[in-house]
């Protein structure tokens, strides 16, 4: 029997918020496909009132993949967990920014196909992150227009990540060497759903191929503004015990900076692994 569980969508754009699940127990598989069908349909799952220790989280994101540690060495991992990213700004120390719409590490090759960010300590009605939906950026967009992006391909850098690290004073750690950029396909087929999205960002995205930065910029800028309208946008409130998972193959996410340094704001991020975007 799958364990029971509630799902109830958080906006008319995309997430739902299940209830009635623990995270830190192994659950059946029927249970687990389950999850994994309201992931594919709704590309963002909230799941309030978890306490996860990081084998806990590990466990839980290797049922969708390989729990991985991040490829540049980013920020620091739980100690004896390099796989659990700690993401945390706490008084006098300030976090690195993500206030800029991504999806996680496009730089890479095979970037992770979804993350899971469970929320330790937030501060009070502040720190909210963002999530759009970029299938259904891609499927509203006019023919013409998905017939066109779907010939080209952008490159993915991890330059402004590495200059962001290098910037001292902040719980980001320093990358000595930025890889080449990816190439990836502007319009990418979910590997599980077979849904199109839409897959630049403003993180990551330097350039359309074969493309000047200049001669991409307008296009990459029309694109961002395209799929963060607010129509298309679910705001999530952090509590202490959430667990947020979102899939980097469908959506973009940005978080919102309106904290300051005299706040403490802690997450464990866990990411499973993707395939080459095709
Ligand atoms: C991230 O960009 O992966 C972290 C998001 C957040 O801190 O809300």
């Amino acid at each position: 029997m799958p364990a029971s569980f509630d799902i109830k969508p958080l906006s008319g754009a995309l997430a739902a918020e299940v209830t009635g699940l623990d995270l830190s127990v192994k659950h059946d598989e029927p249970t687990m496909e389950a999850i994994r069908k309201a992931f594919l349909e709704h590309h963002v799952l909230v799941f309030p009132d978890q306490a996860l220790e990081p084998e806990q989280q590990i466990a839980f994101t290797t049922w969708f993949g390989a729990v991985e540690p991040h490829p540049l060495g980013s920020r620091r991992g739980v100690e004896g967990f390099p796989e659990v990213l700690v993401i945390e700004n706490r008084p006098g120390r300030p976090g690195a920014r993500n206030d800029e719409w991504h999806s996680d590490i496009t730089c890479s090759e095979r970037p992770p196909a979804l993350s899971v960010l469970h929320a330790l300590e937030v501060p009070w009605n502040r720190g909210d992150t963002m999530f759009c939906n970029m299938a259904r950026a891609h499927d509203t967009l006019s023919q013409g227009m998905q017939t066109l992006l779907a010939r080209m391909w952008a490159l993915h850098s991890a330059e402004s990540l590495v200059r962001r690290n290098n910037e001292p004073g902040t719980d980001a750690l320093p990358i000595a060497v930025c890889p080449p950029p990816a190439v990836h396909p502007v319009v990418r087929t979910h590997p599980e759903s077979g849904r199109k999205a839409l897959f630049v960002n403003a993180s990551f995205t330097i350039s359309f191929e074969d493309m000047t930065r200049d001669e991409s910029a307008p296009l990459l800028a029309w694109i961002a503004d395209w799929s963060t309208q607010h129509h298309n946008i679910y705001r999530h409130r952090w509590q202490a015990g959430d667990v947020v998972m979102w899939d980097n193959r469908a959506v973009m996410h940005n978080a919102v900076h309106d904290y300051d340094d005299t706040d403490t704001r802690l997450m464990h991020r866990t990411t499973a692994a993707g395939d080459r975007p095709v």
